[in-house]
């Protein structure tokens, strides 16, 4: 092994599928090409204002400057437990089964390294957010893709599971409302996989990372919500997208408590906790007024709608998502994921997401992210009309 060799662990995570892309963007901005990215996924508006005020006061007060416990304070578990109640109407015990997160993507990937040894496997939804396939790779187990079947409503069949992998499986990862396909959870899809997770023994995460923004009246449910869940599974709660946080690493694990409790005592080894001023803006960000997210969510739905119409207007059949802050749709005959976002790219100088990214069942799609300002929406808007009809 040389010197500054990766371990094979790291080797085996997938090349970052983007590279390609993302390298051709950066030609265009040096050719002095106004290029507009709807890429990522990272709400453009700022924080919430009452959020900022409080973390304000918060990082004045010395009593949030030491070392942070890891089971998170008092007010934050208590503020995720009434949230949890009033938004949810599901209970939790705000002293054993709940902690904070240094965002999800800490929490989903250290969920790994606590449950999953070699020879383990974790099901993980295909597309589905990286790090439900990165993380089992890292923590030295393997992952299994379920491919989200759009004749199911993009939820994995979970009868053609093979037994091999559910007697191996530990973890399940799913997300609904999802990413990237915007779909929202089919009725009784959860509580099938309650089933499925007690008959083979698999603690079940569900990331809810998109539940708060969603259209049409739709209301997401938690997954705690489910008779049986708090048996088998925990759920992973962001503020990152809901309260325009992203920056600010918080979230939280809640759900059974002796799962909670083995994410807690690998956490001790691995980090020390979330700064005591972001667990307050959190308490504000919970307990705060639903206006402003009500307001990010118009902005969203009129942003969705004005990019479906232009898909459509080009002969793509979007449909309109009901929740997350992305557009899936299928690419038009004769293009792969990744050939249509170099088109994108280089008719319209517009960044699209190549739905193979998110794995390879995304094969064939492509994702729009709405959160780039509504000038900069309307402006690709125009061009994906004016150059690729
Ligand atoms: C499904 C899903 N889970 C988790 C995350 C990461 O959330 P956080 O900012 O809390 O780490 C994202 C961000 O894009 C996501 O799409």
């Amino acid at each position: 092994m040389g010197l500054t060799d990766p371990s094979r662990r790291l080797e085996a995570i997938p090349p970052y599928k983007f590279a390609e892309l993302e390298k051709q963007v950066a030609d265009k901005k040096a050719a002095g090409i106004d290029v507009i990215s709807l890429g990522i996924g990272d709400p453009d508006h700022p924080t919430f204002s009452h959020v900022v005020e409080a973390m304000q006061a918060a990082v004045a007060d010395p009593g949030t400057h030491q070392y942070p416990s890891n089971r998170g304070r008092e007010e934050f578990r208590r503020a995720l437990a009434s949230f949890y109640d009033r938004r949810f109407g599901v209970e939790i015990d705000p002293d054993g089964e709940v902690i904070p997160a240094i965002g999800a993507k800490e929490c989903i990937y250290n969920l790994c390294s606590a449950f999953l040894d070699p020879g383990d496997v974790a099901l993980a939804a295909d597309p589905g957010y990286p790090v439900y396939t990165g993380g089992p790779l890292l923590a030295g187990a393997g992952a299994v893709l379920l491919p989200l079947e759009p004749g199911l409503g993009f939820v994995p069949d979970l009868e053609s599971i093979d037994s091999d992998s559910l007697a191996r499986a530990r973890l399940l990862f799913i997300n609904y409302p999802n990413n990237p396909t915007g779909a929202v959870v089919p009725d009784g899809f959860f509580e099938r996989v309650v089933e499925l997770a007690g008959e083979h023994d698999i603690l079940v995460v569900h990331d809810n990372a998109y539940s708060e923004t969603t259209y049409d009246g739709y209301v997401a449910p938690s997954f705690l919500g489910t008779p049986g869940a708090k048996e088998v599974g925990v759920e992973v709660f962001s503020l990152s997208k809901g309260f325009n946080m992203t920056g600010w690493r918080c979230a939280a694990i809640t759900g059974n408590a002796a799962a909670i409790s083995a994410y807690w005592r690998l956490k001790t080894n691995v980090d020390s906790g979330l700064f005591e001023a972001v667990q307050l803006a959190g308490v504000a960000a919970l307990e705060g007024p639903r206006g402003p997210i009500e307001e990010m969510n118009a902005i969203y739905a009129r942003r969705r709608d004005l990019v479906v119409e232009a898909l459509r207007e080009i002969g793509v059949e979007a449909q309109a998502p009901r929740g997350t802050i992305y557009v899936w749709a299928p690419v038009p005959e004769g293009h792969t994921s990744t050939s249509f976002a170099e088109l994108a790219l280089e008719r319209a100088a517009v960044v699209i997401s190549p739905g193979s990214m998110y794995g390879p069942s995304g094969e064939g799609f492509f994702r729009i992210s709405l959160t780039a300002p509504d000038e900069r929406i309307t402006e690709a808007v125009e061009r994906i009309r004016e150059h690729m009809g």
